[in-house]
């Protein structure tokens, strides 16, 4: 069993803890070898009078249970008094539960002046008074965990509460600006809403309930926010009856009224008013300067006439932002030539983190090692000046504003290692256009050679936020998928922690973005600090991939797919997850830190040389190659199993014989969702089945059988729709590619 957490020299300050919720925590808090503070006033639920006997008896029975505890009798209005008698018995102040508490309930008409300053000064006014006696102790030693003590009253509002309800959450506001204060000095702050039979809530909940709910069910979340090992910081928790629950905010997209040709009218709003509320995509922003990013990116869209952006419903109005897709789809960039000798190559691998730290990083940081090679994902850099140098600029129909262009996705793909040194020139095409609405999707295609031999091809997917609702397609067969990792935990795990200057060493790799280096121009985009490139996090990931799953061997990378779903700061740990799936390796990479996806979505896929040998395993375990063919289909239809699913709308399943026995069974989805295959029976209804034997298929599929004769000849027998098999040559014959 893991090891239970202790509190052993930790000084602990619980308010109001003479009765209920308090009491509770004192003594699992000495239970677990902290010298606790018990303080309480000893008045009534009112908050009227006053005693020192339910601290006593509190720390009379810590003291009996062989713990360390000392008594205070002052209100929590005397902050510096608490802390005073904690610093005194025990020379410290690590850890304050802010949790006395008082009511005065009344109907809003009837709540006094003295009604709503009581609560005020017991709840709100004493968490401040004594967490501020505490702070500084705790920043000083680097160590602090404040408990702020809210409501459902006060997160959801309860009638006749609206003095308690205020001022509950409150302290959840003064929780959420201490946690940001702290965090620097380790001093962590969380709040809860507790639910608990005590003499609180004996009047408001029979008494059977009061006896289910337990104080004790409470106690053990407070003391795990409080632990050294716990990072939580800046959360709210809703917990009792033996259930914990976190809580957050939710944002709708909302709507933006004004624009430059209309002016912000309280007609403007009603109209508006379905889509101000409603949820769908909904954000759920967790800093101000998520929340305040919004509103830079409103008002600049508004000065760039694009006020569109977060309102795909409306119609283009301004004759400034025009996408014309019929004009632009199929334009060629300008070519570009990137001339490079070795440097480049090890300040992109530098760029994405490699380090001579690792002996195995050797090969891509000094040119005159064995092996010196180019990383893959320098495909993209060979590829990226295409659009980088002005090239969508001189595209006839793309009238964008280019401070809005963040870029979504990235494929790409090898079709040789890439030479160390060497001149390569650049073709780029836009492929495709879509409208997503809230924005533009441009689907640029970029082809890279040396001299006359293709390298590598480069599918830059960009969004063009504020730039939709042309009336365009929202989903073309050109764009390379994304693909879900499998429901599974990660079949290997890697993290790399960034440098501070990753983003600053990256961009010398040809992205010269002021985003990812210039404070204020950061700031603008609502970021906290200069974030890191996407490129560069997809550089960290796909040397993940190549390091655990191909030996760090370039020649067995073929291709990866990603999309950029938050971003990255340089200094956060970047932590990459994988699933190997035959030849594919699902990927996606979070924040350490955060927990949040950076990368989603995404994969590399490792080439033939892998595959064989996987193939070989494959061969032995079952003696059959038909095996290799269905992986191979498999693989092709994760890419364009969407439109097959289209074309074909039919599930084949075969049997597939050795020695006149089936000795595999496996399943061709085409029906249903965006495609499949499967081994064994199929899930469901076949629309045709197949009975033919290994070598047959082979022969099949090679070319070497004709279907029609195999059929007359007895070795191909089917079963079901038997017109539906001409499709599937179709599949084999483009998507097996042997
Ligand atoms: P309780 O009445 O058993 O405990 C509160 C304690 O605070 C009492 O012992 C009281 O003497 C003490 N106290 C009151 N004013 C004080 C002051 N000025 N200085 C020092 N001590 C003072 O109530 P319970 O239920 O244990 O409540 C603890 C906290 O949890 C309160 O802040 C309450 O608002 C909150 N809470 C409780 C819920 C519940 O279901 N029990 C629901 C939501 C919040």
């Amino acid at each position: 069993m893991a090891s239970s957490l202790r509190f052993d020299g930790r000084v602990v300050l619980v308010t109001g803890a003479g009765g209920g919720l308090g009491k509770a925590y004192a003594l699992a808090f000495a239970e677990r070898g902290a010298s606790v503070v018990v303080n309480d006033l000893g008045g009534d639920i009112k908050g009227d009078g006053k005693s020192s006997s339910a601290a006593d008896k509190v720390v009379e029975e810590i003291r009996a249970k062989g713990g360390k505890a000392v008594a205070n009798y002052d209100s929590v209005e005397a902050g510096e008094k608490l802390v005073q008698t904690a610093l005194d018995a025990f020379g410290r102040i690590d850890i304050v539960i802010n949790n006395a508490g008082i009511l005065r309930d009344r109907s809003f008409a009837r709540t006094s002046d003295a009604d709503w300053d009581i609560i005020h000064k017991v709840h709100l006014r004493g968490s401040f008074l004594v967490t501020r006696a505490a702070w500084n102790h705790m920043k000083n030693q680097k160590f602090g965990r404040i408990i702020m003590t809210s409501s459902a009253a006060g997160i959801y509002g309860n009638f006749g509460q609206a003095n308690y309800s205020a001022a509950k959450l409150g302290l959840v506001g003064l929780s959420n600006t201490l946690a940001l204060e702290g965090v620097k000095y380790n001093v962590h702050c969380n709040s809860i809403a507790p639910t608990a039979g005590s003499r609180l809530t004996q009047t408001v909940m029979p008494q059977d309930l009061v006896d289910a709910l337990k104080p004790e069910y409470v106690a053990p979340l407070v003391l795990w926010l409080c632990h050294e090992s716990c990072q939580e910081n800046g959360s709210l928790f809703e917990v009792g009856a033996g259930w914990i629950g976190k809580l957050r905010w939710e944002r709708t997209l909302g709507a933006i009224i004004r624009r430059q040709n209309r002016p912000m009218t309280t007609e403007a709003v009603r109209d508006e008013w379905a889509k101000i509320c409603d949820f769908d995509n909904a954000t759920k922003p967790q800093t101000i300067q998520e929340s305040t990013g919004t509103l830079y990116e409103v008002l600049s869209s508004i000065d760039s006439d694009k006020g569109l952006s977060m309102n795909p419903t409306s119609q283009q109005t301004s004759s400034s932002t025009t996408i014309d897709p019929a004009q632009a789809i199929g334009k060629k960039l300008p070519s570009t030539v990137y001339q490079y000798n070795y440097v480049q190559p090890i300040l992109y691998a530098l760029g994405v983190g490699m380090s001579t730290r690792d002996p195995d990083h050797l090969k891509f940081l000094f040119e005159a090692s064995e092996n010196f090679s180019c990383l893959p994902t320098f495909g993209v850099i060979l590829a990226q000046a295409a659009f980088m140098g002005g090239g969508l600029a001189s595209v006839p129909g793309l009238n964008i504003d280019f401070t809005r262009v963040l870029h979504g996705e990235q494929y790409l793909e090898l079709y040789k290692p890439i030479p160390t040194s060497g001149e390569m020139h650049s073709e780029g095409i836009v492929a495709d256009i879509l409208d997503k609405g809230s924005g533009a999707v441009i689907l640029l295609d970029v082809n890279t050679y040396c001299g006359k031999e293709l390298i590598c091809y480069n599918q830059f997917s960009v969004f063009v936020v504020g730039a939709g609702g042309f009336g365009g397609k929202r989903s073309s067969s050109k764009t390379k998928a994304t693909a879900n990792p499998p429901n599974r935990p990660p079949d290997v795990v890697a993290s790399d922690v960034t440098s501070v200057d990753q983003a600053a060493l990256y961009r010398l790799s040809g992205d010269w973005n002021p985003l990812h280096i210039e404070p204020s121009f950061a700031a603008m985009g609502g970021f906290e600090r200069p974030i890191l490139h996407g490129l560069c996090s997809f550089g960290f990931s796909a040397r993940h991939v190549l390091k655990h799953f191909a030996n760090n061997d370039v020649t067995k990378f073929k291709a990866i797919k990603v999309r950029f779903a938050k971003p990255v700061l340089p200094g956060q740990t970047l932590q990459t997850e994988m699933w190997k799936e035959g030849n594919r390796i699902h990927l996606q990479s979070k924040v350490k830190e955060t927990g949040e996806i950076a990368i989603a979505g995404a994969y590399v896929d490792l080439t033939s040389t892998v595959n064989s040998l996987e193939s070989k395993a494959a061969v032995q375990d079952t003696g059959l190659q038909s095996n290799l063919v269905f992986e191979e289909i498999s693989r092709r239809i994760k890419d364009v199993g969407s439109e097959l699913v289209k074309k074909v709308n039919a599930v084949f399943q075969w049997d597939i014989t050795k020695d006149g026995k089936t000795a595999a069974q496996w399943t061709i989805d085409l029906k249903n969702g965006s495609g499949e295959v499967y081994r064994g029976n199929v899930r469901g209804r076949a629309d045709t089945s197949f009975t033919l034997s290994d070598e047959d298929f082979m022969d099949l599929v090679l070319g070497k059988l004709n279907p029609q004769k195999a059929f007359f000849a007895g070795k191909l027998k089917v079963k079901g729709n038997i017109m539906l098999s001409q499709k599937l040559e179709v599949i084999l014959k483009d998507y097996a590619k042997l």
